[in-house]
């Protein structure tokens, strides 16, 4: 019989009883029968599928349902599995032994169940203010996703070899407080051509100065790889990378099928990855 989602979640979590920490007082936080607790009696239910809020979850004006299945076919038709594949080799060279690694800002939780995959005996978590997004993460089975906040993590302080942070805000402080003393940021932004078919069409210029910058001065950067390659597109993907993308939140529905009907028939992933450490 297949397994129920909310058993997973607690088989995995016995596995690493000492890594949430209560939102509300900072304690630790223990299974007790259905739910997290912490010894000041604050309580956080496990939903039954298999994931916990620890965080009041966002709007989804920007990042709604659509969005995430949309990321989600997408991830499936293989335009990521370069990127994914490359942060699993990154991390698999830093020889962690039982790496406990967080994904902040998960959203529908490829990159995750994929380096849970690719990493052997690491624990992996994800973690994304959206609760659409973590509700269809936990159809990665091999992970621990809740619905929390990356800029007060429910995670003790060193806990984490690896933070992964995929086309996502970074707040660093809180990196670097779960974050173990020898641990490691993989941070992912956007190149300068990054969806360039699309960008262009929508004369959107894309500058992630700042985003560097910012990174530079909170990290030292220990390598900085570019990976960027262009692969060919039908209706149905272009379909799906409009609707994927921030870029496009502020378009109305007829801006986006005017959109859909352009001639682009291939796209560029074109993305910076930032490997970091402590200063
Ligand atoms: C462009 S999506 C990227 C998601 C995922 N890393 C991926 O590559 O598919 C940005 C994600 O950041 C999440 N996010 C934004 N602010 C956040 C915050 N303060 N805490 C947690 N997640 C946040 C959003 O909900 C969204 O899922
Ligand atoms: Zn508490």
């Amino acid at each position: 019989m297949l397994k129920k989602k909310i058993d997973t979640f607690i088989e995995n979590i016995n596995h690493c009883d000492k890594a949430f920490i209560c939102p509300i007082c900072k304690s630790q936080l223990h299974i007790n029968n259905k739910s997290l607790e912490c010894n000041s009696g604050h309580c956080y239910n496990i939903s039954k599928k298999g994931f916990v809020v620890l965080n009041e979850p966002s709007s989804e004006a920007l990042y709604g349902e659509n969005l995430f299945l949309s990321r989600r076919n997408v991830f499936s038709s293989g335009y990521y599995d370069n990127i994914a594949e490359k942060i699993i080799s990154i991390t698999n060279k830093l020889s962690f032994p039982e790496a406990k690694i967080l994904d902040a800002g998960c959203g529908e939780g490829f990159y995750t169940g994929r380096i849970a995959s690719g990493i052997s005996s690491s624990i992996c978590f994800g973690i994304d203010l959206s609760k659409s997004a973590i509700a269809r993460a936990t159809d990665y089975n091999n992970c621990i996703f809740s619905v929390a906040d990356l800029s007060s993590l429910p995670f003790a302080d060193s806990y984490f070899d690896v933070i992964v942070n995929i086309l996502t805000p970074a707040c660093y402080n809180e990196f670097l407080r779960v974050l173990k003393p020898n641990g490691v940021l993989i941070k992912v932004i956007p190149g300068k051509n990054y969806l360039k078919e699309l960008r262009n069409t929508l004369s959107k210029a894309y500058d992630n100065d700042n985003v560097l910058k910012h990174a530079y001065e909170a990290m030292n950067i220990i390598a900085q790889d570019e990976i960027s390659y262009t692969l060919p597109l039908n209706q149905t993907n272009l379909k799906d990378f409009i609707s994927m993308s921030p870029l496009t939140a502020n378009l109305s529905v007829k801006e986006k099928e005017l959109l859909s009907q352009a001639p682009i028939n291939e796209i560029t992933i074109d993305l910076i990855i930032l490997t970091c450490n402590r200063k």
